[in-house]
């Protein structure tokens, strides 16, 4: 399988909490290369822009306050089937449902603040990758 990039990132919640270096060390030690890395934080609108896809949910509004609520660190990853490989290391969107030792199952509180964020695509993470980072800044 050719090396490939997927995009995370960690959640107002765990940022907040000081998990971003366990999260990170976490996503390290299973083979993931940093290739882009920042702490920001998303307005209101570009929070609603990054999770258009789901503006019909009842959820949306919801996920557009807390996403904007605090500071966030998004990163571009390279590995192996990145997008299918790092979904499996971060587990199901719901805690409940996330197996042991995943990121959520370790650091998720609720559906919401689920901690991470994992592109479920090639295609979004491409997207979802240049949404933060200008190709200059993917080393
Ligand atoms: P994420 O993988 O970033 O993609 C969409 C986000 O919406 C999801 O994680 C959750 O944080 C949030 N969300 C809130 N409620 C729900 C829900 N009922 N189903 C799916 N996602 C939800």
């Amino acid at each position: 399988m050719a090396t490939n990039r997927t995009f995370t990132m960690i959640k107002p919640d765990a940022v907040a909490e000081g998990h971003t270096g366990s999260i990170t060390k976490l996503i390290e030690e299973a083979g993931f290369r940093i290739v882009a890395l920042r702490k920001t934080r998303l307005t209101p609108d570009r929070a609603g822009e990054f999770y258009a896809v789901h503006r019909e949910r009842g959820f949306y509004p919801d996920l557009v306050r807390y996403m904007a609520s605090g500071a966030i660190v998004p990163m571009i990853l390279e590995k192996e089937n990145a997008v299918a490989d790092f979904r499996k290391l971060i587990g199901a969107t719901n805690p409940a449902n996330a197996e042991a030792g995943t990121i959520r199952q370790l650091f998720a509180k609720s559906i919401e603040a689920n901690a991470i964020h994992g592109s479920d695509s090639d295609e979004n993470a491409a997207v979802e990758g240049n949404f933060f980072f200008a190709a200059t800044e993917q080393f």
